[in-house]
Parts: structure tokens; sequence; C-alpha cells
């Protein structure tokens, strides 16, 4: 598990080692994924059957600035993960974002049928590292995800829930749509993918798409909290990024291939948040 400190990665390692797996977790403070030697001697001694790739560098704003170190994280690094895991023979699993897309003008969600056109060095380097990491893995399975939200600090729920205490109101942008994503969610289907021996693109995000406004709307409800929460565009938040408006995916082709219905988002929030 590589990655494994962060909000995704800490969800892969909590629910391997609750099904009885032998998880070697690392992130960054003992491996960086760029330094292809380092990452040769861990597998070669841990011998795992397969590689999960959470590590990545995701702060979008940095990405404009320190495009070295986050062309370092995510493109290089799932290059070395996939050219050594195909060494190994462990099958590897990688992810992705919806910010490879630039954002279309209506409101159908993009499919891997669409074509890339990332606006932002997040995107650029992130795109970069899913053409390597499929051009490099053997039978690799690759996800594009969206808005994850899990333990931790850095994701929009847990930033909303901060900024609204103390306060009457909050504006949040209603203009900025896509798929809030949670990493419960996210680990239990990649578990089902790996067990049905899937490999390849896929989207994996719930079915339907928020705006961040009907996003806060619904956790305000959830958590009962007072604020109220006004519409705004995004372009009232100043951004060195440029950032999609609507980068909603479909996560059809998943489903179809695991046999399953995709939940609603706002079903899986509820049920995430209902523990
Ligand atoms: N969060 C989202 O909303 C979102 C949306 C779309 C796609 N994704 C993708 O989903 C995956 C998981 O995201 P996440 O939210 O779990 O990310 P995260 O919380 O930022 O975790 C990434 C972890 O990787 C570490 N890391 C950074 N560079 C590294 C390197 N070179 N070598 C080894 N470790 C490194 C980070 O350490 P530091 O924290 O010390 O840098 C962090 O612990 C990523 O591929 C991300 O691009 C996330």
């Amino acid at each position: 598990m590589l990655g494994s400190k962060g909000q995704l990665g800490k969800e892969f390692v909590r629910f391997f080692r609750a099904n009885g797996a032998n998880v070697v977790a690392r992130d960054i403070n003992r491996i960086d994924i760029a330094d292809a030697d380092a990452l040769r001697k861990l597998v070669r001694s841990a011998k795992p059957n397969f590689i999960v790739n959470c590590a990545a560098y995701n702060q979008v704003e940095q990405a404009e600035i320190n495009t070295v170190a986050a062309r370092q994280a995510n493109a290089i690094g799932p290059m070395n993960v996939a050219t050594i895991s195909a060494e190994f023979g462990a099958a590897a699993v990688h992810f992705s974002t919806d910010y490879v897309f630039s954002g279309k003008f209506f409101y159908e969600p993009y499919t891997e049928e669409d074509s890339p056109q990332p606006i932002n060095m997040y995107g650029k380097t992130k795109l970069e590292g899913e053409k390597l990491f499929l051009k490099n893995a053997e039978n690799g399975l690759l996800f594009r995800v969206s808005w994850l939200y899990g333990k931790g600090e850095q994701n929009f729920i847990y930033k909303l829930r901060q900024w609204a205490k103390g306060k009457s109101a909050l504006s949040v942008s209603n203009d900025e749509t896509s798929v809030p994503t949670s990493t419960k969610f996210v680990v239990e289907n990649v578990a089902a993918a790996l067990q049905s021996g899937l490999s390849g693109l896929y989207h994996l995000v719930p079915s339907g798409f928020a705006s961040r406004f009907e996003l806060a709307l619904e956790v305000r409800e959830i958590f009962g909290f007072e604020t109220d929460i006004l519409p705004v565009s995004m372009d009232k938040f100043p951004s060195v990024a440029k950032r999609p408006k609507f980068s909603a995916m479909s996560a059809a082709k998943f489903f179809k291939a695991i046999g399953k219905e995709n939940p609603h988002w706002r079903a899986v929030l509820r049920d995430y948040f209902a523990k």
C-alpha cells in the first residue's frame, strides 16, 4: 500500500487488515514512489500479490508552482509502480481524477470514451501518470475518482464543517459540479474489482452529481448545523489553478462489469456518516 497515510490509503489499510490481509503500508516518510530503486527493493522483499498506489501530489494550487514535485509523484511514481509490479508479477492499482477533463458546458457526465484535456498542472501531471501507468502495467487497474471524503481533514466536507462553526452564513460555489465519493465506496468496489480480475481504465464514483452548494446543503442537513449556505460563483474564490466547472463522471462501465447497481451519491454520503 503506497500513500498509506493519505485519506484513501488509510481506508485501504484498514479494510485489508480487517479482512485478514498482510499489508505492507508505506508513505512518503519511508518511500518516495518516484525513486524506482527504493521501490524495487521494497517490492523484492515484500513480495506483494498486488500493489495499490494511493500516493499523489494532490495540492491543486501548489501544483501550478511546484510542477516538478507534482510530476514526480503523479507521473513518474505511477510509471514506477506499473513497471515494478509487472517485473515482479504483482497486480497494480492506481488512481486518477476527474480533473483530467476540461469541464463540460452541458450536464452530461464524462465516460471513459471522452478525451481528457486537463486545464491545470495537477490534471496534466495526473493524465501523464495515467498514460505511463497503463503503458507499463500488465493488466493494471486504473480508477478515476472525484471529490473524495473519508477520515482526515483534507476534504471539502471536513472543511465545510469547520468553516461553518460560529458563522451565521457561508458562501459555497454553485457552478462547480462533480460527484462526491467516499473512500469506503472506493475501497469496497476496488476489492470487488480485484476479485473479478478486471483490468483497464474505469470511472469509480456513485451515480448522480452535485454542485458544491448542493453537497453543502446535504451535509448541513446530516449534521444539523444552523449556518445558512449561500450560492455564489466559483469565480468569487481567487485561485491560481483553473478548475473545470462540470467534471462529473459516469461509472456505468464499472458497475456493468461487476454486475452491481451503483448507489446515488446522497445514499453513499448518508451511509458513510450513519456510522
Ligand atoms: N482527494 C480528492 O478529492 C481526490 C479527487 C480525485 C482524485 N484523487 C486521487 O485519489 C488518490 C488518493 O487521494 P487522497 O485524497 O487519498 O490523497 P492524500 O490524502 O493527499 O494522500 C496521498 C498520500 O501520498 C503521499 N505522497 C505524496 N507524494 C508522494 C511520493 N512521491 N511518494 C510516496 N508518497 C507520496 C502524501 O504525503 P504528503 O501528504 O506528506 O504529501 C499523502 O500521504 C490520488 O491518486 C488522488 O490524486 C483524489
